[in-house]
């Protein structure tokens, strides 16, 4: 682990490329508010009021920035210089304390009131140990009585093979992707394109999707268990066709049997 980003992070190949691909054109596709971001800051700020907060997998700082803003002592650990890069360019972004590492195996020495991470950054991680480990750091970093807090998107309908979705049309452009999904694996590689008059890009990332239940399974295994749960940063119940899922674990307590 470094907080010098031009170095490489340790880790195996692919470790670090996302703000590669992304890193261009991420402030522009997800602004602040992109997949109620605002709702996330609040319901963050509660539960990091009066304390420190560590983003795994911080980006750009999208949520971190406004997060700080609002009073909560922000870290952030990320394995993309890229997007560190952006972030510290920011308004706002010397408020977070950023630090060049990989979210599945690292230790920051100390401990945080609230650990979270959002918007599908668990999923980067490309399998299920590499996730579970990353739970396991989650809980090395959460202080007695803090709070890890996870937020993931449940990807609707998931069938094999190839399905295309749209994103979003401008005046002069058209974002959609194509998006192969192997649902033994949970892995779905995507390919993002952008497509304006007389050119065409095509972005691709390789994530790897988590249900519910099998979060709560691999959070178990770090010793934390499930508080609450709900579809979305407002609170709203779960149902079978919920887009989304925020969930909240502490640490088991002594003598306190696994839940999952
Ligand atoms: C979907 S983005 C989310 C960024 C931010 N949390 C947000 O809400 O905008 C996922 C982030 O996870 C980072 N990431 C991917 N693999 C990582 C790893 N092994 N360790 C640390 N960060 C990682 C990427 O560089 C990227 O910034």
């Amino acid at each position: 682990m470094t907080t010098d980003e031009e170095t490489p992070p340790p880790g195996g190949p692919g470790i670090g490329d996302y703000g590669r691909t992304f890193g261009e054109v991420y402030d522009d596709w997800y602004p602040p508010e992109f997949g109620d971001g605002t709702a996330a800051v609040a319901a963050l700020a509660r539960f990091g009021a009066g304390g420190e907060a560590l983003e795994l997998g911080v980006g750009t700082g999208r949520i971190a920035i406004p997060l700080a803003r609002r009073g909560v002592r922000v870290h952030g650990v990320d394995s993309s210089p890229e997007m560190l890069r952006r972030l510290r360019g920011k308004p706002g972004g010397h408020l977070v304390r950023t630090v060049l590492a990989d979210m599945a195996d690292c230790d920051l020495g100390r401990r945080f009131t609230l650990v979270y991470s959002v918007f599908n950054s668990l999923f980067c991680l490309p399998d299920q140990a590499r996730q579970t480990a990353c739970l396991a750091v989650a809980a090395r970093h959460l202080a007695p009585g803090g709070r890890l807090v996870v937020d993931h998107q449940i990807p609707a309908g998931v069938s094999p093979g190839i399905s295309a979705r749209h994103f979003h049309t401008e005046e002069d452009r058209f974002r959609f992707s194509l998006v192969d999904c192997d649902p033994v694996t949970q892995v779905m590689d995507r390919r993002t394109v952008v497509v304006t008059d007389g050119d065409t890009v095509s972005y691709r990332s390789v994530i790897r999707y988590v249900w519910p239940g099998e979060l709560d399974l691999m959070a178990a295994a770090a010793g934390l268990v499930p508080l609450a749960r709900a579809a979305d940063w407002k609170g709203s119940p779960m149902s079978a066709d919920s887009p989304g899922c925020v969930s909240v674990y502490r640490h088991r307590a002594p003598g306190e049997g696994a839940k999952a």
